[in-house]
């Protein structure tokens, strides 16, 4: 384990075993151990997931590791953003104290041959289309937190379905670690900040916003009692006049099952428990956003 700069405190391991060492030692000291697991490329989305973990742990650990398991072959595995000083000197900042950048080795060694399948909760959505997604993604959050076995995992609301996916994960097999959700960040114009929003032309910048604007448009008028069904009609003619090329889904689910909720107008119980949910292709880009349904 080395000090990357000398200004900074911030340690960074490229091994397991480095990296249990350093939690052992928080842990014999009586520290409580936060893991935040990212795909680097960091914005301040990322960040407010280190700056929330340091409210409920003594000690953070962001990993960095490009998981190719999650990409299917037609996806941006290759072009995916890779910037690690950059990350690394951002968490230096924010006062994490440990960057896990795993070499692939660590995660997946010669031979490995074991995945994690999550069912109904996997499905639809981005399951939906993106079939290896969800397992890719279950694999290797159990992998990481078995390596790092923090006290607590800090996971993004942005990716709303990944993180029902973890939490129905880390009960099934009783895992002993704590799944906390944090909102999500945005730009000025309710974009969803994303290590992908780098890839949108200037012109796609100026256009990409609107996918929030039109989804609160479509979350009020659900909440005062329109239709889902027309609703959505609507909020998916907005879009494709706003320039997205093409609505990967557009649906309104139950919060903490995923059940499908309309067409009808929903209910007060329905409302209580409803969320919107979006992926949408702008150019090359593939957008997604979520939000409570309400004013
Ligand atoms: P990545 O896309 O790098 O995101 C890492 C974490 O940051 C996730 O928990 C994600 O939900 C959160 N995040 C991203 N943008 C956010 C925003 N605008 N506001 C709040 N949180 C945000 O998600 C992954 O990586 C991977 O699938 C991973 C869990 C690391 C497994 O490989």
């Amino acid at each position: 384990m080395t000090n990357i700069n000398s200004d900074s405190t911030i340690g960074l391991t490229r091994s397991v075993q480095g990296l249990r060492a350093r939690v052992s030692s928080w842990r014999d000291a009586g520290q409580k151990v936060a893991l935040i697991p990212t795909m680097g490329a960091l914005h301040e989305g990322h960040l407010s997931l280190v700056r929330a973990a340091k409210e409920f742990a003594d000690r953070t650990v962001t990993s960095i590791f490009v998981n190719p398991r999650q990409f299917a072959p037609h996806e941006d595995l290759e072009t995916y953003p890779r910037n690690e000083q950059q990350d690394i000197d951002l968490l230096s900042e924010i006062g994490c104290d440990l960057a896990y950048v795993p070499t692939p080795d660590q995660i997946y060694p010669e031979g490995y041959q074991t995945a994690i399948t999550v069912e109904h909760v996997a499905q639809g959505l981005c399951g939906g289309s993106r079939p290896v997604f969800f397992g890719g993604i279950a694999t290797v959050v159990c992998k990481l937190l078995n390596q790092c076995q923090p006290d607590i995992a800090v996971f993004g609301e942005k990716d709303f379905q990944q993180l029902l996916v973890i939490k129905r994960m880390v009960r099934d097999l009783d895992m002993q670690v704590e799944i906390v959700g944090a909102p999500i960040k945005r730009e000025d114009d309710g974009l969803a900040m994303s290590s992908r929003n780098r890839y949108l032309s200037e012109a796609e910048r100026k256009i990409a916003g609107r996918l929030n604007q039109i989804m609160r448009e479509a979350s009020k008028s659900m909440a005062k009692g329109d239709a889902v069904d027309d609703t959505l009609k609507k909020a998916k003619a907005d879009l494709l006049e706003a320039g997205f090329n093409n609505i990967d889904y557009l649906e309104v689910r139950h919060s903490e099952d995923l059940k499908p909720l309309g067409p009808e107008p929903l209910s007060d119980v329905d409302l209580l428990y409803a969320r919107l949910f979006a992926a949408s292709m702008l150019g090359k880009t593939r957008l997604i956003d979520n939000m409570k349904i309400d004013q």
